[in-house]
């Protein structure tokens, strides 16, 4: 492993693993997921998943990378040819993301030059605008080959000179552009109606499904279960504090995804909108808020969609690059290859999934390519991801050398290892598996359980033929 890449420094690593939990995750679903979930007690959820299953479940990500020095397959098939099959979901999961993230990062980028386009000044067609721009069959499939070159751009560069840099520059002026969206939002009249909506929880409309999208969420958001921070974590060095890393990522992202939440909704509740919009929320809010201003909106306009555009690439890189790094331990693909091999198909998969959105191509159960990418990723690839990476932490390796690990070889203190053992071993693999059953029980009355019960038997064929893997 002389040769393995490594990270330039500790702040390159954070920014780079925050650069991929921070994206479209927390600034377009999050708050649309929260909307259409019924607000404060989906936040509530929200949150509780993130403390103890998202930021236990990335410690133990970092924690299997580092320690086998691979990739997300490598680190399962190294020491369990059985449990390949764990690692290879993962790369599924990585196709399937990117089979549907290039199309909104596609939009995101194109929005970047509508606002100078005049989008503003359509005011109360800026909803009917981003209708016509989504479902248009041409349009947005430029802008999505167009953002799918620069991951292809970034990630052909390899680890530290690519990613790690644009990273460092890109996340801070999001965070900026983030809280002016918020402080505009919170001084429109009825603004406390969004703030309420967001925090004020009513657990009366509660269901199983609602449960699975807060946990399936918290997965998404934070990058988790598909063996992306395992891929990380391969590169990170022996010195570095994994427990801190894991808290300040999970921290970062957390607070990404509230911040979007202030930006979006106290805007919404002044302008009379429906907190359902649906995947059009950001790119209808935003324009909205800032058509308001006049000339500056403009430019504040072309910032936040800039540093979307931003947000969504350093998380697209790091998806192509579990594929890629797969392709490159266990295939020994070259690296501008394995990326040129993996981003042709993820091509082709976004084709489909936007021209899915206007009505066109092929459907399953009723749902276009969109829908189905997004959800058999979302409600159950990642979460069932997770929770076998958990199983193989706490059943497979050995208490000692995760502890090890995790206290660079007895160096470093972490008083919550024995806490955080159990959640991994006993208490997330049941928590997963019973959110994911009552999550699928209730999907079928939205119907959407047949497209999650397919994803079931994905995994258990993949399990089956695990050895050919
Ligand atoms: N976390 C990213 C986001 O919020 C998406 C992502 C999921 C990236 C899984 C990598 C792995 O946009």
């Amino acid at each position: 492993m002389e040769n393995r890449e490594n990270w330039g420094s500790k702040i390159g690593f954070i920014m780079a693993a925050a650069g991929s939990a921070v994206g479209l995750g927390n600034i377009w679903k999050f708050p649309y997921t929260a909307g259409s979930n019924g607000g404060g007690a989906f936040v509530i959820i929200y949150l509780v998943f993130v403390a103890l299953i998202g930021f236990s479940v990335m410690l133990t990500e970092f924690a299997v990378g580092r320690r086998n020095n691979l990739a997300a397959v490598g680190a399962f098939k190294s020491v369990d040819k059985r449990w390949t099959f764990a690692g290879v979901l993962g790369v599924l999961s990585g196709f399937l993301i990117m089979g549907f993230y290039p199309v909104v990062g596609g939009w995101a980028l194109a929005y970047v030059f509508k606002v100078f386009g005049g989008l503003l000044t359509a005011k109360e067609a800026i909803g009917d605008v981003f209708g016509g721009f989504i479902t248009n069959p041409i349009q947005p499939l430029m802008w999505m080959l167009a953002y799918l070159l620069l991951n292809v751009i970034i990630v052909s560069k390899g680890i530290s000179s690519g990613i790690e840099k644009a990273g460092k520059v890109l996340m801070p002026v999001l965070f900026a552009i983030l809280i002016l969206i918020s402080v505009k939002g919170l001084t429109l009249p009825n603004a406390m109606e969004g703030v309420k909506f967001l925090f004020k929880p009513d657990f009366s409309k509660v269901t199983g499904a609602t449960v699975l999208a807060a946990l399936g969420q918290a997965f998404f958001s934070l990058s988790l279960g598909m063996g992306c921070m395992i891929t990380y974590g391969s590169y990170l060095n022996k010195e570095e504090n994994l427990a801190q890393n894991a808290a300040i990522v999970t921290a970062m992202d957390t607070g990404v995804a509230l911040l979007a939440g202030l930006a979006m909704f106290p805007a919404m509740f002044s302008f009379g909108m429906e907190p359902a919009a649906g995947p059009g929320l950001v790119f209808v809010v935003v324009p909205s808020l800032f058509a308001e201003m006049g000339g500056a909106g403009m430019f504040f306009a072309a910032l936040f969609f800039v540093a979307l555009t931003v947000a969504a690439l350093t998380s697209s890189v790091s998806l192509l690059e579990v594929v890629v790094a797969y392709l490159i331990d266990e295939k020994k693909f070259d690296r501008v290859k394995a990326v040129l091999v993996s981003a042709s198909v993820m091509a082709l998969m976004s084709i489909l999934a936007s021209l899915s959105l206007g009505g066109l191509g092929p459907t399953i159960f009723g749902k276009g390519a969109f829908d189905v990418f997004d959800l058999l990723t979302d409600k159950i690839f990642l979460a069932i991801g997770g929770m076998l990476l958990c199983i193989f932490a706490g059943w497979r390796l050995d208490k000692e050398e995760l502890r090890a690990e995790i206290t660079n070889e007895g160096k470093l203190q972490f008083g919550l290892f024995e806490f955080w053992y159990a959640l991994v071993k006993y208490i997330i693999p049941v928590t997963v598996f019973l959110v994911a059953f009552s999550g699928i029980k209730s999907g079928f009355d939205s119907g959407v359980g047949g497209i999650m019960v397919l994803g079931v038997v994905i995994i258990g064929v993949f399990a089956a033929i695990s050895k050919k893997l």
